[in-house]
């Protein structure tokens, strides 16, 4: 019998991957878990961490690109990390001004498009401004959407849309009759993309963590117990061809 080859084939003492012509996700969603952790275990703190996961995510977002990815949405920051101590939630909300200094020549040579889900209306101006920046850099690269959740909750987006909805029903804009599953996605922070084909987690945690509640309706899963800092290429070209090989059925035979 033919052996099926794999469709992510990984060299490790090579840059060459080949790669198949089909069932590769079109959007992956990750929820980057691991940064303290990885730094308590080496006796630093949890700051470090947070720093090494800025070269996993310039690493992932090239792999990505090599793979046509068209879209993929990092968890950044959630409503809910603002219950961490002040000195964390400062240093983690200058990352994004720092990775975009470093990284963003790298990102438009790649023709990443950088955009944003969540609401960045309440990060500090310094954030706001960098990030603001490098969606006017990138605006007319058509390659990769790299969306940042940042101050994203699943819970307070679809409060918000259903808030929108209403003022629009309220206002006349919409109709009770035009009221459906896609129609309500539009008020969504991610109107413009396609619903997750694959959600990455890294760090062992099996939950959501109150990450695109309605969007995953349908998502493959893909968990692994390694931290965000030591995930590698290797690992992301594991969970696509893991991907590869599921059936989606959407409930369907
Ligand atoms: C994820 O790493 C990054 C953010 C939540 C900002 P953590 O900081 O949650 O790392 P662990 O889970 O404590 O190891
Ligand atoms: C989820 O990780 C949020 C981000 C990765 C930004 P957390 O570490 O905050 O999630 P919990 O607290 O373990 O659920
Ligand atoms: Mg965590």
């Amino acid at each position: 019998m033919a052996m099926k080859l794999p469709f992510f084939k990984y060299k490790e003492d090579d840059e060459t991957v080949q790669y198949g012509d089909g069932n590769t996700p079109e959007h992956i969603a990750i929820i980057m878990d691991g940064n303290g952790r990885w730094a308590q275990r080496r006796g630093m703190p949890r700051f470090a961490g947070h720093k090494e996961g800025l070269s996993t995510v310039v690493k992932i977002v090239k792999a990505a690109v090599k793979c046509k990815v068209k879209a993929l949405t990092l968890y950044t920051f959630s409503t809910e990390n603002w219950k961490r101590p002040k000195s964390e939630v400062d240093f983690i909300l200058r990352l994004p001004k720092e990775f975009l200094h470093v990284y963003l020549p790298d990102l438009m040579a790649n023709n990443v498009r950088i955009k944003t889900i969540g609401d960045i209306e309440k990060l500090p101006l310094h954030t706001r401004e960098a990030v603001q920046y490098a969606m006017d850099r990138t605006r007319d690269n058509d390659g990769l959407q790299l969306n940042f959740a940042l101050n994203y909750g699943s819970r307070h987006e679809l409060l918000n849309a259903m808030k929108a909805m209403y003022t629009d029903l309220n206002d006349g804009k919409l109709s009770w009759d035009d009221v459906d599953e896609q129609h309500f996605s539009c008020y969504l922070d991610t109107a413009d993309l396609p619903d997750p084909d694959l959600l990455i987690r890294t760090g062992g945690e099996k939950r959501l963590s109150n990450y695109l509640l309605w969007q995953l309706a349908y998502t493959e899963f893909w968990f692994t117990d390694v931290l965000w800092p030591d995930f590698t290429e290797k690992d992301f070209f594991q969970a696509l061809e893991e991907y590869r090989q599921r059936k989606r059925r959407f409930g369907g035979l």
